[in-house]
């Protein structure tokens, strides 16, 4: 570590789907400041999700300029700023470096018609082989195409194509730039090579000259503009690194940084990720196969597209009671459910959700997928619909689990992150569903903590992304699981396994009505 008279800190910018949460390190790896601010997100069609790019950029300048102020931190101490981003979005500039239309966001799931179109152009081995997975309607390329096909106008002022963390670079540093763990989200990228596949822009007809320049996770990308270092009380030597996906910056948060390490992550959405010192195909396409924030490393992962999704929805339309009594009472609406879910028994006296409010991608790929209660009977109240829906996220986590079990990781200990994981009810119903050990860390903040590392290992403020994971991540509590309650929960799974596979057909008629 540098800087023994100086002390050096850095910033994690984390650009979720509910909110941006920043943060700053000192170079001990302690959180000296936190902020975050919200934003909504548009649903104007079944199946369609986008945001406001200009919500993203209020959100990150504000909390940014919230952490240094708070802190007291001075401009010249912060070395450097790594970007983490909720992953597939596009937003598109015009030849001024203005924004052009609303971003379309990862969960939105327009453009299936276009995966078709993507299978016609090349067969699916090719798309396994270069993009190391198989066309997904909520993967940026395929986005890009309905864009082309349905609003061409729009198309045809675009110059620029940028993920949304990438967004935020731009505004920073006026730099055009990703990097690979994100840009494996593109569905364009060669993953083994880690670079733009020339053969998959050349079947699209995309322009390479849109996208930005790729780099690895912890390399500098560009320095603050002036306008912003002053604007924000930072300096224009204050360095903006790649930084990567949430999940690869959760990835390096969390410490899972070799191989047959695992984490789970329960946000807007929830994965199981595995780091991969390999570039190992995943048969299938079952699970996503994407480039990490460690240099030369991937990683895989999978989960219900609608986590935390599920609840939001739930509570927002459901529960105005339960919001109310938590108002008055001066507590949290999410304690009041975990007292209220604890005492429903496992497998919600005979319910199950099926969590595809927004279509799936893993472990089954059908964007025409939707949400499901099923066994619902007069006995079942709030609560337990409440339950069923957590269970129905950690049954569709522990599908993705059994495919990485099949890859031959076998996990004996999960991590958890994401404010799901806070939820020790919905932390015992993973661990007996994966049959694991599940363990919370010190450091809650994962994607947001892994990009002010990234930033850290990329200006030499810390040695190498390992070694800094050793050092500063630590676990907090262990949970063991229950070998009864993972019996229950086995056949619960095999029915709710049953169920998924025997409505495809009926979601796909119920969407062509
Ligand atoms: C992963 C994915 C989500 C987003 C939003 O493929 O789409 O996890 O990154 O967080």
């Amino acid at each position: 570590m540098n800087g023994k008279e100086t002390k050096q800190y850095l910033i994690g910018v984390d650009l979720g789907t509910s909110a941006t949460k920043t943060i700053l390190v000192d170079e001990n790896g302690i959180i000296v400041a936190s902020a975050s601010c919200a934003y909504p997100m548009y649903q104007p069609e079944n199946g369609w999700a986008e945001q406001n790019p200009l919500d993203w950029k209020n959100a990150a300048l504000v909390t940014i300029k919230e952490v240094m102020k708070k802190s007291g931190v001075a401009a010249g101490e912060v070395a450097g700023i790594g970007l983490s981003g909720q992953m597939h979005g596009l937003v598109m500039l015009d030849e001024n470096n203005e924004l052009v239309d609303d971003a379309i966001i990862w969960c939105d799931q327009r453009s299936s018609s276009q995966t078709k179109e993507m299978l016609d152009l090349l067969p699916m081995e090719k798309w396994m082989e270069i993009s190391a997975n198989p066309p997904i309607a909520g993967w940026t390329a395929a986005k890009i195409l309905w864009v082309r096909e349905n609003k061409p106008e729009v198309y045809q002022k675009c110059r620029h194509i940028l993920l949304p963390k990438d967004y935020i670079r731009f505004i920073l540093t006026g730099e055009f730039a990703t990097d690979v763990s994100d840009a494996s989200g593109m569905q364009i990228l060669d993953v083994k090579n880690r670079c733009w596949s020339d053969e998959l822009l050349g079947v699209l007809e995309f322009d390479k000259s849109l996208f930005a320049k790729v780099y690895e996770s912890q390399e500098i990308t560009g320095y603050l503009l002036p306008e912003i270092a002053a604007e924000c009380g930072l300096s224009i030597r204050t360095a903006v690194v790649a930084g990567g996906s949430d999940n690869a910056c959760a990835g390096i948060g969390t410490g899972i940084v070799r191989q047959g390490e695992a984490f789970t992550s329960i946000g807007t959405s929830a994965v199981v990720y595995s780091h991969l010192d390999q570039y190992t195909q995943i048969p299938g396409g079952g699970l996503h196969l994407c480039c990490c924030a460690v240099p030369g490393c991937w990683h895989t992962m999978g989960g219900p597209q609608s986590a935390g999704l599920s609840l939001e929805w739930f509570k927002d339309k459901f529960c105005q009671d339960l919001i109310h009594k938590a108002d008055e009472e001066g507590s949290s609406f999410y304690n009041a459910i975990t007292k209220l879910v604890e005492q429903i028994p496992i497998g919600s006296e005979k319910l199950l959700y099926l969590p595809f409010l927004m279509g799936e991608r893993t472990p089954h790929i059908d964007p025409l997928y939707r949400g499901a209660f099923l066994g619902l009977n007069v006995v079942h109240t709030q609560a337990h619909l409440l339950r069923a829906i957590m269970e129905g996220i950690a049954y569709c986590l522990a599908d993705c689990n059994d495919l990485l079990k099949g890859q031959g990781v076998h996990v004996v200990s999960m991590r958890a992150c994401g404010g799901g994981s806070r939820s020790i009810v919905w932390r015992k119903i993973m661990a007996a569903l994966y049959q694991c050990n599940i363990c919370t860390l010190q450091q809650e903040e994962g994607p947001a903590y892994g990009a002010a590392i990234l930033a850290g290992a990329g200006t030499g403020v810390f040695s190498s992304i390992q070694d800094t994971c050793d050092r500063f991540i630590k676990e907090k509590d262990t949970l063991a699981y229950n070998p009864e309650e993972a019996e229950t929960y086995q056949k619960y799974h095999a029915v709710y396994d049953r169920m998924c596979e025997s409505l495809r057909a009926d979601f796909t008629a119920l969407a062509n009505l």
